[in-house]
């Protein structure tokens, strides 16, 4: 079945109130379902009631109490239609289901993870819990009731405020929770097991105090303690910088260990992947605690961007989740470095949502047709709709930005919203037209931008002329002009901003490029000017401009825009890159221009920069990176070829000065998860495998990774061993010391497995079914089969696209065996092979092959199929 947004129709009736009763069993769960339904509109003749379900058994029916007879009704494991309804404007129905937690292995639903009853709703989870309209425009006051061993699971939580509990007799005993916000059904949430918890407290800014509490597994209690303080930190942001405060006396999280995503925003109860929960000095990389924060804010700040105010149905799933990213994308700048979250940020979009837009699987943040809602939880929905919250502040300013949000918060609070009421809130707040930037919602592809100059210095005029078009997405002569803000400065030789007399279009410091071809002239320029344009990355488009590398330069060191230095260095290093993956398909020895080399010394060398920012500019291009900038006819071994000859080359030119800085930077004293302390050991450890590939040997790295008193420098250390040394005895010393270290802790083994999934090169594919054995490998945990199969075909182009096709087969099988129980984890594995076209023949055929033999397969999930039938359109 294809779903469309044209289709969209109001449910027949409303459910204002649920109640649920839970008995729980690990085989054999009883669920009791008391549905208040009301005609949406009384006057209508509407004969039957449709409700969804997914694989149910229907234990009994009822309504009004009495039970139904047997052709009154029809119920299918995936649907149920009562044919007979009364007449009556509103009536109850009572549905019994009897569901198998410990079975379900595709983790959507009621199922049992390390023992523990959970859920996972969204999107259409609910549906293999009871029957019921499970959509997200049909909102429900919740009353839930779980009844449990007592033994087993003496903790049992869901949704809204706590209410009765006790004994039941026979080792059995219940709780009640009343949840007062209507909510859909994609929000509802069940925990109940044996774990630990840690406990704290915030009082709201209007003074209204809330429990909060954070479920982990018994004896990893004290790891949750920074992600308890990230939401204590989240709750204060938002109350700061929108004005939301929370709205239920209790809010608890709970870490699971087998979880398809990273978190689910529950009313009351979000619950969590333990890998965005759990951190310590000794488990845990700076990554992660920045992770954990984010993902923390992330779902807290859906309370009021996806929970008080929903979707009206999934095409506007972008409505709460871009704005969402965008919220917590403020957060982590506001809590670090807004600079560097930025570029950060940025890379992360350009390495996965520009492949994602520029090929097979590419869609609108507002897409209007699926057929499979679970493959649209995407980059493009979470990232792209960010940048586009992010355009519109950047086109509104900042104040009529908050107006806007304060309206829609306002005007759609308990609504289930679209982007059109989205958009409205700024329109009629900012009294401006917004019709044209909407497009950004529904023209899919990158935007591209071509630029060029010309400085006519008689008349002290500065003409910009600017021409878009896109990659990828609808072809051009069909694409409609996008309204793209375009933030920039004129810069003088000493590197000041030039004063001159704008042209139409220009608001400010944003050019508000607006047609498919334009001319900007600006006036009063007595100098020729250097500019710097898409400041802070302002709008997330491929710019294509016709800077040299003098220009580059200049920027480098003297723009203000923080971001924009970063951008003219990793511009400079991606030219070089593509020179040398010329080079190397002619055969001809690899070498960089020097002013690069010599450049990465003096940044590492500039303490007017902070350590963070160094690290990332001391970062080339990744391989993808490189491989989409290319474009076609990939070699990933080339890629790999040139970009290993630029580091080497980089760390010999600069060994004396990055030694220098790498001790210059050590950190004395207590270990802290902070942006300062982070950012010295990103630096340090960027230095460390410059300065081991120009040592040539493992000696270095070895003595760091067994110094390091922390996740960070140790996982570090041995991704340099293991990446450049694999084969080195010291290598194979780090990597036995980490497994026995936690051999018993499979989420910190997920390093391990990781670091090892991602060596270059094609040996690599026989390391992975080695460890695909390992005691601690699980087919049936995401977080295993990502760290493992995800790391190796989405981070190691090498060996992923081995030339003899080794890695497509492995990967082939582990997509398939993933299918059969857990389709959501498969479809997410495959998009790895969404880029197949751009590669050289040889593997592009290969990987055609292996995509043309997983989609005939039979039993195929629908989730798999959706992927792999628009990979190969
Ligand atoms: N709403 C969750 C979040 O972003 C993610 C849910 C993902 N669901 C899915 N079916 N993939 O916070
Ligand atoms: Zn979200």
């Amino acid at each position: 079945t294809v779903f469309r947004l044209q289709d969209y129709r109001p449910s027949d009736f409303l459910i204002p109130e649920t109640r649920l009763i839970f008995r729980l069993d690990p085989r054999e769960t009883l669920v009791t379902a008391t549905l208040s339904l009301e005609r949406r509109d009384p006057a209508a003749d509407v004969t039957a009631l449709k409700l969804a379900g997914d694989g149910l058994v229907l234990k009994s029916i009822s309504i009004d109490g009495k039970a139904l007879a047997a052709d009154a009704y029809e119920a299918t494991a995936d649907c149920l239609i009562i044919k007979q309804l009364p007449s009556s404007s509103s009536f109850s129905l009572t549905i019994e289901t009897e569901i198998d937690p410990e079975e379900n292995k595709a983790l959507m639903g009621l199922y049992r993870s390390s023992g523990n009853y959970c859920t996972q709703c969204e999107a259409e989870g609910f549906r293999r819990i009871t029957y019921f309209y499970d959509r997200p425009d049909v909102l429900s006051i919740y009353s839930v009731r779980i009844e449990a061993d007592r033994a087993n699971c003496p903790v049992l939580l869901s949704n809204g405020n706590p209410g009765a509990s006790g004994d039941l007799g026979d080792g059995r005993h219940f709780a009640e929770w009343h949840d007062p916000h209507p909510k859909p059904s994609y929000l509802f949430a069940l925990v109940a097991g044996d774990l630990g918890v840690i406990r704290d407290h915030f009082t709201t800014a209007s003074g209204k105090p809330v429990d909060l509490a954070i479920y982990v597994e018994h004896g990893k209690e004290e790891r949750a303690l920074y992600a308890m303080d990230a939401l204590k930190r989240s709750m204060k942001w938002d109350e700061d910088v929108f004005g939301c405060e929370y709205d239920l006396d209790v809010f608890n999280i709970v870490a699971v260990s087998d979880f398809n995503m990273g978190a689910m925003e529950n009313k009351g109860l979000n619950v969590f992947n333990d890998k965005y929960v759990l951190a310590d000095e000794k488990t845990a990389t700076d990554v992660d605690y920045a992770l954990i924060e984010a993902i923390i804010g992330h779902e807290y700040f859906h309370n009021w961007t996806g929970n008080r105010i929903t979707c009206r149905d999934w095409f506007q799933l972008c409505l709460k989740e871009g704005l969402t990213v965008f919220r917590d994308h403020e957060f982590s700048a506001d809590q670090r470095s807004r600079a560097v979250k930025r570029i950060a940020e940025v890379r992360t979009l350009r390495t996965h949502q520009f492949p994602e837009d520029q090929g097979p699987l590419s869609h609108p943040v507002r897409p209007d047709v699926y057929k499979e809602i679970n493959n649209f939880y995407t980059t493009t929905i979470y990232e792209k709709g960010s940048e586009v919250v992010r355009m519109i502040r950047t086109l509104l300013g900042e104040q009529a930005f908050r107006a806007g949000m304060d309206l829609y918060l306002k005007r759609h609070d308990g609504d289930a919203a679209t982007i059109e009421d989205f958009v409205k809130s700024f329109e009629d707040a900012a009294k401006l037209d917004l019709s044209q930037f909407s497009l950004w919602y529904h023209q899919n592809g990158t935007p591209k931008v071509t630029l060029s100059t010309a400085y006519d210095q008689t008349a002290g005029t500065f003409t910009l002329h600017l021409k878009q078009s896109a990659i990828g997405g609808p072809a051009l002569n069909t694409r409609k002009p996008l309204l793209i803000p375009l933030v920039f400065g004129l810069l003088g030789r000493d590197g000041s901003e030039l004063a001159y007399t704008a042209p139409q279009g220009v608001d400010g410091s944003v050019i508000r490029f607006d047609a498919m071809e334009k001319s900007f002239v600006f006036e009063g320029l007595k100098e020729k000017p250097i500019l710097s344009i898409n400041r802070g990355f302002s709008a997330p488009i491929v710019l294509k401009d016709d800077f040299d590398v003098a220009h580059r330069l200049f920027l480098a060191a003297h723009d203000s825009d923080a971001f924009n230095r970063w951008e003219a260095i990793n511009a400079l290093l991606m030219d070089a890159l593509k020179n040398a993956v010329g080079q190397e398909k002619t055969g001809a020895a690899l070498d960089f221009p020097p002013q690069i080399l010599s450049l990465m010394g003096k940044i590492a060398e500039n303490d007017s920069l902070e350590p963070a920012f160094r690290a990332l500019a001391l970062t080339p291009p990744s391989e993808a990176d490189l491989a989409r900038e290319i474009g076609e006819n990939i070699d990933p071994d080339a890629i790999y070829a040139a970009r290993i000859a630029l580091q080497a080359s980089i760390g010999k030119a600069n060994a004396a000065a990055f030694e220098k800085i790498y001790a210059a930077n050590a950190i004395n004293g207590p270990f802290a998860p902070d942006a300062e302390q982070s950012g010295k050991r990103s630096l340090r450890n960027v230095l460390l495998d410059y300065l081991s590939l120009a040592d040539g040997g493992p000696g270095r790295a070895h003595q760091s990774a067994m110094q390091s008193g922390n996740m960070t420098d140790r996982i570090a250390a041995l991704s340099v061993l293991a990446h450049r040394f694999p084969d080195a005895d010291e290598t194979r010393t780090e990597l036995s010391r980490f497994e026995h270290d936690f051999r018993s802790d499979p989420l910190v083994l997920d390093k391990w497995m990781q670091i090892q999934a991602t060596i270059p090169g094609e040996q690599t594919v026989a390391r992975v079914r080695a460890l695909m054995n390992h005691p601690a490998f699980s087919m049936l945990n995401p977080n295993r089969v990502r760290a493992l199969i995800g790391a190796f075909s989405s981070a190691n182009q090498t060996a992923f696209h081995s030339a003899d096709g080794s890695g497509y087969t492995l990967f082939a099988e582990v997509v398939t065996k993933a299918d059969e129980r857990n389709p959501q984890l498969a479809a997410r594995l495959a998009i790895a092979l969404r880029s197949w076209r751009s590669l050289e023949p040889v593997r592009r055929e290969k990987a055609r092959e292996t995509l043309a033999v997983m989609a005939a397969r039979e039993g195929c999930s629908i989730d798999l199929s959706d992927i792999l039938e628009r990979t190969l359109a």
